[in-house]
């Protein structure tokens, strides 16, 4: 008996990258990172790791940020979040106005997203998350650099090839975009635009591979490791082209193999749907 073909395979294909897990981006100071990112967007401080003043990983899903009290960072693009409840994450951006007023904190909200400024500059883009599948509803999606016009190529390129990273470059509206698949549903872009761009200031991503070694194998040869970590993690930043090896953006990759103690750590989420007046025994924790 012949079986038709009737599934696209290659959709479901994940490719090197298992996880972006988190987004590292200094703070100046802890205290209004927590108004920010904990009573503004709703995130759980991770009760584990970095509890002190000194630090603080806030989690996403299965995603963190990872705040350091050591200066301040702004991303050059902006973060793609998916969220629980869109209406209770308005009332939260509302209620926190006071908690961040005289920073650069505001929002605007769109159709099917809500676009938000943090406190020092970083722009978020929020928008309702998925209720079903094995993914979180709340989660840190994409991560979207702004890059110089006439990369995107090299970059897609960079990542199909070296990273080995299912990447395409789409033609949209408002120009190129390079688009790399990441773990089951996440996503790097990189969209071009003749703005001009802020200077690269040490914000990092950090990313889990199943090929650990090949890319490694080829960032040394050319010297672009920029540290050995320990067995599990080494990082790179300079993303090239690979006919001239010509640098076409900067974004520092805390690169992680899946045998690292941290891969797939559980991360503890709260239901922000618990309040005083409307408390529900047992919910306190978001759960698959
Ligand atoms: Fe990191």
């Amino acid at each position: 008996m012949v079986v038709e073909a009737t599934y696209d395979r290659s959709t479901q294909d994940v490719g090197n990258i298992l996880l972006m897990e988190h987004v590292n981006v200094f703070v100046p100071e802890q205290q209004t990172a927590i108004n920010f990112y904990i009573s503004a967007l709703g995130l759980t401080r991770d009760p584990y790791m970095m509890v002190g003043q000194d630090n603080m990983w806030a989690n996403a899903g299965k995603q963190q940020f990872h705040l350091p009290t050591r200066g301040q960072q702004v991303l050059r693009g902006h973060i793609g979040m998916e969220m629980q409840d869109m209406d209770a994450l308005k009332a939260r951006l509302e209620a926190a106005k006071p908690l961040l007023k005289g920073t650069q904190y505001g929002y605007t909200i769109e159709v099917d997203e809500v676009a938000v400024t943090g406190p020092w500059g970083n722009k978020f883009r929020c928008s309702q998350g998925a209720t079903d599948g094995n993914e979180m509803p709340v989660a840190i999606r994409y991560v979207e650099f702004t890059v110089p016009i006439g990369t995107a190529p090299g970059i897609a390129r960079f990542y199909n090839e070296i990273i080995q990273a299912p990447s395409s470059v789409i033609d949209e509206a408002a120009g190129n975009v390079a688009h790399v698949r990441m773990g089951l549903s996440q996503e790097l872009r990189f969209r071009e635009t003749s703005a001009e761009l802020a200077p690269y200031d040490g914000h990092h991503i950090a990313v889990y591979l199943t090929n650990f070694s090949g890319p490694h194998a080829f960032l040394k040869e050319r010297g672009l490791i920029t540290e050995e970590t320990n067995p599990y993690q080494y990082r790179f930043q300079d993303i090239i082209d690979l006919d001239t090896g010509e640098k076409l953006f900067e974004i520092e990759h805390e690169v992680r193999s899946a045998t690292h103690p941290m891969f797939q750590r559980p991360l503890i989420n709260r239901n922000t749907a618990q309040s005083l007046q409307n408390y529900q025994f047992g919910r306190d924790a978001i759960v698959l």
